[in-house]
């Protein structure tokens, strides 16, 4: 049965490579508003399941619906623009250009959805300053510190206004105090509307940032919990 609000709705989802099965039958809805964190075992298959939510990859078999798209019925330029503009994702290592400064990293974003370079810039400008970055803007990767580097990169993520915000260990490169800051940052996005779905390890983030709880043990949803986020 498909929910017609959900903003993710996985039915049966499985991913087999040649040498392995990454995802066992999964199915898993996330409405609007919610904050998921999907904790396991390394190997386990969160990453994959991220990854198929992204369209970055395609299920073996079983149906992928964000925002009420099929992405089975989409090719691979349909999926390359879903991933512009509809989901925006963070990584554990930042995947940040080296040589744009942060600004034009995050302005780029939009550019390449077709929004003109002064616009983008402006939405860049006011993303910076919202994130507590715009005294970082025309600075180059390297030079900043991690936690700058991840917030840039969510900054980024932010700049076609997603509907969904996706994030795979997004603190696991980050010292611990970077780590909250960038956890509560995810945090005050959620609690202004921006859905959420994120790996992690690191269960006390995850308890402070979450709504619910979902453990993958052998690309499996093993265990599920919803929380009472204390403010
Ligand atoms: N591109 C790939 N090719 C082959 N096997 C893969 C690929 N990506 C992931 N896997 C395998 O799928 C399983 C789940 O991996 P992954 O989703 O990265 O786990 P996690 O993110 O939980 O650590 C692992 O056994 C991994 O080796
Ligand atoms: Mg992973």
């Amino acid at each position: 049965m498909r929910n017609g609000d959900a903003v993710v709705e996985l039915t049966d989802v499985r991913k087999e490579y040649s040498d392995s099965v990454a995802l066992d039958g999964v199915s898993l809805t996330v409405l609007p508003g919610e904050a998921v964190a999907v904790m396991g075992p390394s190997g386990s298959g969160k990453s994959t399941l991220l990854n198929m939510i992204a369209g970055l990859d395609r299920p073996t078999s079983g149906s992928v619906v964000v925002q009420g798209t099929d992405l089975g019925t989409l090719g691979e330029t349909g999926l390359a623009l879903f991933r512009r503009r509809g989901i925006g994702m963070i990584f554990q290592f930042f995947n940040l250009l080296d040589d744009l400064s942060a600004l034009d990293n995050v302005a780029l974003a939009a550019q390449l959805t077709g929004t003109r370079a002064a616009q983008a810039r402006a939405r860049a400008l006011e993303l910076f300053g919202e994130l507590g970055i715009a005294g970082r803007r025309d600075v180059y990767p390297a030079r900043l510190s991690g936690g700058e580097r991840q917030r840039v990169a969510v900054a980024r993520a932010l700049m076609n206004r997603p509907a969904l915000l996706l994030a795979d260990e997004p603190t696991g490169a980050l010292d611990s105090r970077s780590g909250e800051q960038v956890m509560d940052l995810l945090l005050d996005l959620n609690q202004i509307g921006q859905t959420l779905l994120l790996v992690t390890h690191d269960e006390r983030l995850a308890t402070r940032c979450a709504t619910r709880v979902i453990e993958v043990v052998d690309g499996r949803i093993a265990r599920e919990q919803s929380l009472e986020r204390t403010p």
